[in-house]
């Protein structure tokens, strides 16, 4: 359902173009058409294929990243990192300073994209994959020339697909390397969860629909009650009962540890690729 903010976006009738329709970009267009933000959506990308699939939930498509820049409002640089500067390079003179361009890609800076676009109003975002089930959440920075009214504009955007917080640049990195890449994480615990269920005698679609709905569950829980983990665990974990003799295991392997090194290395990765593309 529209938020208050949606439909006030969604009554200036904007135009959004997402240059890069892969993944992000048709989960993206997707939440905006879905909240009704947009006049129109339009969609660039480099693969027939990926336009195809535009075309089929509504979406206009252009092959020039420029046309589809200048036919809009707002501008959501969906590509590969390693696409930006050359996309960026080709947007530049289209954009001027009435656009509000939105970067989704990670570990590309802000003063990267205000380099190449000048007088740009710029949000940089970090989303995650969970947009394609309107679960994300996204972290929202924004750029030196863009407004409390443009944050507002990218909250709705990112609102459609899940929840959105406004972070300072800095905390990019890690944010990335636990949220953006958390999905990753979380599958594999879910895959070691319903494993698990497997050895013990479980049918591998019961397993695996209870390891999915648990991790959904206590997720939401955590969100919900406002309590520590910690709090929520020693609830669950009854003297001499089953979660406690299941948790010691799980504290003897270090698991807490493991996820806090994963996190870590992870926020070392991005720094590398973002220092060896962008500075
Ligand atoms: N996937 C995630 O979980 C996730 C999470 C947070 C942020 N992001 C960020 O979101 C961005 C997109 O990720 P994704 O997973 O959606 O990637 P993707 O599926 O590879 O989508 C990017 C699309 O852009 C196309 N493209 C390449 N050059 C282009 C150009 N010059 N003009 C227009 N389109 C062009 C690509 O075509 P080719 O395949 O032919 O290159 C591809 O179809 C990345 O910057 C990533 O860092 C991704």
């Amino acid at each position: 359902m529209a938020s208050a903010e949606q439909k006030k976006i969604a009554s200036r009738k904007k135009v959004v173009a997402i240059l890069g329709a892969g993944k992000m970009g048709e989960a993206l267009a997707r939440g905006v058409l879905r909240a009704g933000l947009a006049s129109q959506v339009i969609a660039t990308d480099v693969l027939e294929s990926r336009l195809e699939a535009m075309k089929k939930i509504g979406v206009k498509t252009m092959k020039s990243n420029a046309d589809a820049a200048k036919a809009s409002d707002m501008v959501l640089l969906s590509v590969k990192p390693k696409d930006m500067a050359h996309v960026l390079d080709g947007i530049s003179t289209a954009i001027g300073d009435k656009r509000l361009v939105i970067s989704i890609a990670a570990g590309v800076p802000l003063s990267f994209i205000e380099q190449h676009l000048k007088k740009a109003k710029v949000v940089r975002a970090m989303p995650n994959i969970a947009a394609t089930v309107q679960e994300a959440i996204t972290a929202l920075a924004p750029g030196t020339n863009a407004s409390p009214e443009d944050l507002e504009a990218a909250k709705a955007l990112f609102t459609s697909v899940g929840r959105c917080i406004v972070v300072d640049e800095k905390l990019m990195d890690a944010i990335t390397a636990l949220s953006g890449s958390g999905p990753g994480y979380i599958f594999a615990i879910i895959e070691g969860l319903t494993d698990g269920g497997v050895k013990t005698g479980l049918p591998y679609d019961i397993a695996l629909q209870l390891a999915a709905q648990t991790v959904l569950g206590a997720s939401k829980m955590v969100l919900e009650a406002g309590k520590h983990p910690a709090e929520l665990r020693s609830m669950v974990a009854t003297p001499a009962g089953t979660t406690i003799e299941g948790l010691a295991i799980i504290e003897e392997s270090g698991l807490r540890g493991t996820l806090i090194r994963a996190v870590e290395a992870a926020t070392r990765r991005g720094k590398e690729i973002s220092q060896s593309l962008f500075s």
